[in-house]
């Protein structure tokens, strides 16, 4: 019996005939006999017209079934759902674990010896992970690559720092309308995802940091003609990763891990890749608790000058030596010996990598940082039990520890319909709050955690506040920012108890969030809460009644093994 032609049957009560039928069917795309024993590379394109990033997958596609054919397997292209960022009301992020689930199934359901992945946008690398931890069968990531720089006047514009960015100057009276859309056209200006380092960029990078991607795939633009030699490379190194068995946990292990967060605090990246990599982590039973992003972030040189957090782009980090320069740099605190989808150890890898002296601003020296921690902070206190987290170098440094007054809105619709009220009652010191925009509240946690600022205070000047949330942001925004509060507050989280006027400590430096209201008060305000609505149908259901909260990475409850199980 044929190995890919067994694997996966249709069941019809009769094996033989199961096989019988799908060669009859399989003949369809010009197989025969000889190519049945071939192994099969699922290809899985989330090429879609409505998820920009994702429009030029075509000749990425051609180029990776080119490479798997070179290599003897037989490449079969298949759909997923597509997710945009720009184009998916609520969020995104309500839909991740549905992608994740969708890929999953697709790569158990039908009879793939190996699979890539294509994705891209910031939603679809992770779930594209999460998917292809659980099926574990041998997989490569591959993802579609980063926007070319854009420019406007001679200066540099990345999307989307510089959406908001030149938003918050139009919203300032700063610039006029014919500006604002003249910058409007040079945002986004190649085919690609976002080119700073945003979610996309920072889950690409950490996924080649775990080695579920080739060497450079993360950061090459999407433009260039390497990233169609680095497909092609991916699909002849998938044919060799069926034969070697090598599946996505023996690659993801801790220690993965551990590089992965090591690549992303060295870059600035972005916040929402803690949810996702506890995500990816946990569909393996391996934990990742909040801590350890701290700890790791605290010895962890942040050397790689990108936006948000620094000066360049995707483009320029490419060009500079991209993740493997990065990593090259970070070596003595890597674990060097785990495995990667080259069939090498991440050590091997970069044994040979030299960073050209011309690019040392990009990626800076070990022993010469732009700051000697990295990104992300993580934050606990009364009012964030289980947590809460900060991107202190996109934030003011003089907010970092300070004392405010809290001006509370209720909920996403409530903060767009007051914020720019010019009788709303706040100063620059106050510090703003939204409730009710977790995974279940919103539902699906949207990226609405760097509130604008209120217009009235734009006009005076004011630039930056502290902002406290159970939702995520960009990784393409900035401020003094605080995210992910858990347990959120519509399932009774005490940043649900929070009212105007109250006070409000943020310090950073020792890593605490309070609420300066007494227990006696705070236990009053519990007792006048309310369960949820929940949504009384649908997909929306499902997942309100079984997301897990940001720091156990937002997936569903059944979609997690039990952490707590010995299965030996
Ligand atoms: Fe797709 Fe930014 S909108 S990565």
């Amino acid at each position: 019996m044929l190995s890919n032609q067994g694997k996966n049957l249709t069941s019809y009560g009769d094996a033989g005939f199961s096989i019988f039928i799908r060669r009859a069917f399989n003949r369809h795309l010009g197989f025969d006999e000889a190519d049945f024993n071939k192994p099969i590379i699922g290809i899985c394109n989330t090429e879609s017209e409505i998820n920009r990033c994702h429009t030029h997958f075509g000749p990425i596609v051609e180029a990776i079934k080119r490479g798997v054919l070179m290599a003897g397997g037989i490449p079969l292209e298949f759909p997923t759902i597509s997710l945009g960022e720009i184009f998916t009301s609520p969020t995104t992020m309500l839909y991740r674990n549905l992608a994740a689930m969708d890929t999953e199934e697709m790569i158990k359901a039908q009879p793939l010896d190996g699979v890539v992945l294509i994705g891209g946008c910031d939603k679809m690398t992770p779930a594209q992970l999460m998917g292809a931890a659980s099926a574990d069968i041998p997989a490569i990531m591959f993802t579609g690559g980063p926007m070319a720089n854009g420019e406007y006047e001679g200066k540099t514009l990345g999307a989307c720092s510089d959406c908001r960015y030149y938003w918050q100057e139009y919203r300032a009276g700063k610039i006029s309308e014919e500006e604002l859309s003249k910058i409007n056209a040079e945002l986004a200006p190649t085919a690609g995802h976002c080119m700073v380092m945003g979610s996309a960029s920072t889950i690409a990078v950490c996924a080649e940091a775990m080695g579920m991607m080739l060497p450079g795939a993360a950061a090459v633009p999407a433009t260039h003609n390497r990233r169609l030699q680095l497909a092609q490379e991916t699909g002849k190194k998938m044919v060799e990763l069926v034969e070697k068995e090598l599946t996505p946990s023996k690659i993801m292990t801790k220690n993965a891990f551990e590089n992965a967060i090591r690549a992303l605090m060295a870059v600035g990246g972005s916040t929402n890749a803690v949810i996702h990599l506890i995500a990816i982590a946990r569909r393996l039973k391996i934990d990742l608790p909040l801590e350890w992003f701290d700890e790791l972030g605290r010895t962890t040189p942040f050397i790689g000058n990108l936006r948000p957090a620094g000066k360049y782009q995707m483009e320029d980090f490419s060009r500079a030596g991209g993740t493997p320069a990065l990593l090259k740099e970070l070596e003595s605190l890597l674990h060097l010996n785990e495995m990667t989808v080259t069939g090498k150890t991440i050590g091997e890898n970069i044994k040979d990598i030299k960073i050209s002296e011309v690019y040392r601003d990009i990626i800076k020296p070990f022993d010469d940082p732009l700051h000697k921690d990295g990104g992300i902070a993580v934050l606990r206190g009364n009012l964030a039990p289980d947590g809460a987290i900060i991107k202190p170098k996109a934030a003011s440094p003089a907010l970092l520890k300070h004392r405010g007054r809290a001006v509370v809105f209720t909920s996403t619709q409530d903060l767009e319909a007051r914020i720019h009220d010019p009788h709303l009652e706040v100063s620059a010191e106050d510090i703003l709050v939204l409730q009710n925009a977790g995974p279940v509240g919103a539902p699906g946690m949207p990226e609405a955690g760097m509130l604008p600022i209120p217009e009235k205070l734009l006009r005076e000047g004011v630039r930056d506040m502290v902002r406290i949330s159970d939702a995520r942001m960009s990784g393409t925004a900035f401020g003094t920012v605080v995210l992910h509060v858990a347990p959120e507050a519509v399932i009774g989280g005490p940043l649900g108890l929070v009212r105007n006027g109250d006070m409000i400590d943020l310090d950073v430096e020792n890593r605490k969030l309070e609420l300066l209201v007494d227990e006696e008060e705070l236990e009053k305000r519990r007792a006048e809460w309310k369960p949820p609505v929940i949504a009384s149908r649908g997909y929306t259901r499902l997942y309100q009644n079984h997301v897990l909260q940001a720091n156990e990475g937002c997936d569903f409850d059944f979609l997690v093994p039990d952490m707590e199980a010995d299965e030996s």
